[in-house]
């Protein structure tokens, strides 16, 4: 079902195969997200899957029959299914995968189905694992996911902690099904010279600020900005995506929670919070993501009280104190190595606001610089296209209007190409 919205899964062809998990459950809610953003999906489930949810449902849901273990043994079919199944998928994504999939799939075993296609495809392949926590945290179970990850093009989505069928607290839930289609989106996101493995970020730790800081006036009063921390949190999923261990530290969002599953997270209020958790955190990390919009003032001292109308404007006429830049903080602190990607939403003509862009680049000293303009309908804040300049030392390049996830990718490309250009010029 192809739909108007831009859809990066718009007209892909996903496979979404299901194991034996309670999880199971929650997979037809996965397939409707698919196919309203626009992708043609395809079901498979095993004999245990089927036994937990209905091979009915997900043919309904995805407008096309759902395949079944037995059907591999169809007499009449011209061309072995696994097969067919794995050339026809541009994406596998598995929801939720069962200790005993993972196990054959670690061990590169072809017994059943879903097993082949995972040995057959040549394409991406989302892991969503779900089990009991005892069964998650066994050593088996432990080195074959370590396993999975060192095939090229797997993207592995850690369970989460929660309550789970079983009764028991802790590791084992599957990943959000709102979480898997980002997943799936950032799959279709990345540029035509996309590397071939999916995990180019692995080993990198990324620290990435988001959202709007707020300042309080009052005990029911504070100035902030129309931030929903989109952008940063994308990037940062799309980071983790391709292998990185992300650590987010943000403002107050308005987002899905599940988009936050698998990075570590701090949130804060104010700007001086913000200050003080990257401070701690930049030292242990490889890249910074500065896209938070931290607030310019803030009170002297902000009553506990809440102020009546009248006292309010004379009360806000003085009072206020400049915030210190904090991307120059931190760029004055940065060990060598470390890269630095800020954020600059500005408004105004295109030369008068590179040009600024530009002078706060090297103000703030940090390596790459992303300008949006906030100024222009139907792009910057929240659900919508983004796009301006990115600048470098000496250079800058116009970014088109796209989705959100895909800049990010454009960005996190951009980092790479920098830092890979600063180890060539050492070594030269
Ligand atoms: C009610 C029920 C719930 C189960 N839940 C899980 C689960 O969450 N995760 C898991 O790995 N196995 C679970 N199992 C066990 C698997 O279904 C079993 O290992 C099966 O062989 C998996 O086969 P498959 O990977 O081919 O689907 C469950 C079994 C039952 C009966």
């Amino acid at each position: 079902m192809r739909t108007d919205k831009p859809s990066p899964l718009n007209g892909r062809r996903v496979l979404v195969a299901v194991s034996g998990s309670i999880a199971a459950v929650k997979t037809p809610l996965l397939v409707s997200a698919l196919v309203k953003a626009g992708a043609e999906v395809r079901c498979l489930v095993t004999s245990s899957g089927a036994a937990l949810v209905s091979p009915v449902a997900l043919a309904s849901l995805s407008r096309h029959r759902c395949y079944l273990e037995a059907d591999q043994w169809n007499p009449v079919a011209p061309r072995p299914l696994h097969i067919e199944l794995a050339e026809w998928a541009e994406l596998t994504v598995v929801a939720p995968l069962s200790a005993s999939s993972l196990a054959r799939w670690s061990q590169g075993s072809a017994d059943g189905l879903l097993a082949s296609v995972l040995l057959a495809t040549e394409g991406p392949v989302i892991a969503a694992p779900a089990m009991n926590t005892a069964m998650w945290r066994h050593p088996a179970v432990q080195r074959n996911w370590l396993q999975i990850q060192e095939f090229p093009k797997v993207v592995p989505l850690l369970p989460v902690s929660g309550l789970l069928a079983c009764d028991r607290v802790g590791d084992g839930r599957m990943a959000d099904p709102a979480l898997i289609q980002l997943a799936a989106e950032s799959v279709f996101s990345r540029g035509p010279d996309a590397p071939v493995a999916t995990r180019d970020w692995s080993g990198m730790s990324v620290l990435v600020s988001a959202g709007p800081t707020q300042e309080f006036i009052d005990a029911a009063r504070f100035m902030s900005n129309r931030s929903s921390g989109r952008m940063g949190v994308l990037l940062a999923q799309a980071a983790r995506f391709r292998g990185a261990t992300v650590h987010l530290v943000h403002g107050p969002l308005d987002l899905p929670d599940a988009w936050l599953e698998g990075l570590q997270c701090t949130p804060v209020g104010n700007a001086s919070e913000l200050s003080s958790v990257l401070q701690r955190a930049l030292s242990t990390s490889d890249v910074l993501v500065m896209a938070a919009a931290v607030a310019d003032l803030r009170r002297e001292a902000a009553p506990q009280d809440k102020l009546a109308k009248l006292e309010l404007q004379s009360v806000l006429s003085s009072g206020w104190v400049e915030v210190p830049d904090l991307l120059s903080q931190l760029t004055r602190h940065r060990r060598p190595g470390q890269l630095i990607l800020g954020f600059s939403a500005l408004t105004g003509k295109d030369t008068h606001l590179l040009e600024r862009a530009e002078s706060k680049r090297m103000a703030k000293g940090c390596d790459l610089m992303m300008v949006n303009p906030i100024d222009r309908d139907g792009q910057g804040f929240g659900d919508q296209p983004n796009g301006g300049w990115l600048l470098g030392e000496g250079w800058s390049r116009k970014l088109p209007l796209t989705t959100k996830l895909m800049l990010s990718h454009q960005l996190l490309d951009a980092l790479m190409k920098t830092r890979d250009q600063a180890a060539a010029s050492m070594e030269s």
